[in-house]
């Protein structure tokens, strides 16, 4: 059986659309799962994916990405930089992690600047919005070497 993209999302993103448009987009959370799902599609990939506002949760969902998914697109919130649970739960994951964003973390206040995802992530995208995770889809297409396209059914 093959395995599936896990698109991990943290705290407070249940309240994309509403929550500071102005910075995070005007795209709901179900706007970007629908996103992501088409787009993996066109790589015969399926995703899972989930939200929670719970750091456990969230480390519960990694561990299981960690053994049962192909790969990790994570967007952990707040937690990215308070979380020393998930950092070592992202320790223990030897599939590719790609770090999302949607605002750049960098250009904000100096608290975001550190990321405890990052070293584990091959990569790092952050303040293209909800583009951020179709690219992010991109990125592990590559590094599966899977070529896209728009005719493709996923498995
Ligand atoms: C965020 C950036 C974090 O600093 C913030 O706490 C979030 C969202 C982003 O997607 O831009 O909740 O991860």
């Amino acid at each position: 059986m093959s395995k599936d993209i896990y698109i991990l999302n943290g705290p407070n993103l249940n309240l994309l659309g509403q929550r500071e448009p102005d910075v995070y987009g005007k795209s709901t959370l179900k706007d970007i799962e629908s996103l992501c799902t088409a787009h993996a599609r066109q790589g015969g990939q399926k995703i899972i994916f989930r939200q929670t506002n719970s750091e456990g949760e969230l480390v519960d969902w990694t561990q299981e990405a960690a053994t049962h998914g192909s790969a990790l697109i994570i967007n952990a919130g707040a937690y990215t930089h308070t979380s020393i649970a998930l950092r070592d739960a992202l320790a223990a994951v030897k599939v590719p992690i790609i770090e999302v964003h949607l605002s750049n973390i960098f250009a904000r206040e100096d608290f975001r600047h550190q990321s405890h995802v990052s070293p584990f992530a091959t990569g790092i995208i952050c303040g293209l919005g909800a583009q951020g995770y179709v690219r992010a889809i991109d990125a592990l297409f590559e590094l599966m070497g899977v070529v896209p396209n728009a005719d493709q059914q996923t498995k």
